[in-house]
């Protein structure tokens, strides 16, 4: 396939998002990045106690009439987005305390499942030169999925690895735009509000994977493009301004994909090879007992022969829950809890612990007590099974 829609993928389309993003069939992008218009509603040029001018946004698409005009503005293209965003995909909106509440609360009227709000520290903020607030020196970025019940690729351990071996933290501190990463055009910055491309490398990285769809509504210089092609993912962007559009595709022209072997999260890949009938045999799992959803909206009764049967459906616990997700395919090992003492616990946290205890018996493991059970697992890494990726 090397189209969506009427869109050749990895390009930038000229016109205005909602209209383009109106052309998109439902359900078809696996990652959104969205830097909407802040509508920041300055007055008037600003100037540094020495009388230089401040290299404001004050851009005109960046006005609108009022703040009504801004809500309905969001309502239609953040709309637009929750139709075409995969249930397995996830969209981050970055914005600042102009419009990131406003935004927060449409999106979460129009059902996304927000997971986290991430704190983008600038480590090098622009000062607050009147000195009558305090320096502002972060912008929020949402991170949501479009609904509760949707899954959502993220690669935990490989945001661990980029933390030093320490479990990512919701604060992230990365400089703003500038030296040779700031484009300019004729000595001048080619665009107001460029990002860091930091910014977008632990956003792509984390949360798709290669040849995923990645779709930027408000592309500006192209660096949610940049940073996907880079990473060998594609991507459709939307853009109003030729100009931005011409710097994004100059920009897109220097850019060499990384190889493919060197994008493979390895360091994901710790599935063991442990089969649901070995839990069962071990008696990690009963005959008889339910396991559940993770929202426990659903359960499924596990049978003798090791399958589960949930309503009229009899399978393997990954064809129940593809079954029950409408789904071709689905890993079961993310989907299925057992309940213990009133607690879920992931059945994939279960082989685990099968496979350190009878296939790598000779490895220490701390111990910790779940229900019944005692496993040698540390609570951190239980939440990070519970989060892993689909
Ligand atoms: C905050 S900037 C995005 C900057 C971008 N993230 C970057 O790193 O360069 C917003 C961009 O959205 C564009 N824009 C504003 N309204 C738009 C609309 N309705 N449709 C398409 N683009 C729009 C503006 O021209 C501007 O370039």
């Amino acid at each position: 396939m090397t189209q969506i829609g009427p869109f050749n993928f990895n390009t930038i389309v000229q016109g205005d998002c909602i209209e383009q993003l109106k052309k998109l069939p439902d359900n078809s992008v696996d990652l959104i990045f969205a830097d909407p218009p802040y509508n920041l509603q300055l007055n008037g040029d600003l100037y540094r106690p020495n009388q230089t001018k401040v290299d404001a946004v004050n851009d005109k698409w960046d006005k609108f009439e009022s703040k009504e005009e801004y809500d309905k503005f969001c309502i239609q293209w953040l709309g637009e987005c929750h139709r075409v965003l995969k249930n397995t995909g996830s969209i981050w909106v970055i914005g600042t305390y102009h419009n990131i509440f406003r935004v927060g609360a449409i999106m979460q009227n129009l059902n996304f499942w927000l997971l986290n709000d991430i704190i983008w520290v600038k480590t090098n903020p622009m000062p607050n030169f009147k000195g009558t607030r305090f320096n502002n020196a972060h912008e929020t970025l949402i991170w949501a999925t479009k609904s509760k019940t949707s899954s959502y690729t993220f690669h935990y351990h490989s945001m661990k690895v980029l933390n030093d071996d320490l479990q990512m933290r919701s604060d992230w501190l990365i400089p703003i735009c500038q030296g040779d990463e700031r484009i300019k055009v004729n000595g001048v910055k080619a665009h107001s509000t460029q990002k860091p491309a930091e910014l977008l490398y632990r956003i792509i990285l984390s949360t798709s994977n290669t040849n995923d769809l990645v779709l930027d509504p408000f592309s500006g210089s192209g660096t949610t493009a940049a940073v996907a092609k880079r990473l060998g993912r594609r991507f459709i962007a939307f853009e109003r301004e030729p100009f931005y559009i011409q710097v994004a595709n100059d920009r897109l022209a220097k850019i060499a994909p990384i190889d493919k072997p060197l994008l493979e999260y390895k360091i994901e890949k710790r599935k063991p090879k442990v089969p649901f009938g070995n839990l069962i045999e071990k008696g990690y799992v009963k005959i008889g007992e339910h396991l559940f959803s993770r929202d426990a909206k659903f359960s499924a009764q596990v049978l003798a022969d090791t399958s589960l049967q949930y309503l009229d459906v009899v399978g393997s616990i990954h064809k129940v829950s593809a079954t029950i997700l409408n789904k071709e395919n689905h890993n079961g090992w993310s989907y299925w809890y057992v309940r213990r003492d009133g607690i879920l616990y992931s059945i994939d946290t279960l082989r685990h612990d099968y496979e350190k205890k009878f296939l790598n018996p000779h490895t220490n493991y701390p111990e910790i007590n779940f229900g019944n059970n005692v496993v040698n697992e540390p609570e951190e890494t239980f939440l990070a099974y519970e989060h892993n990726a689909v």
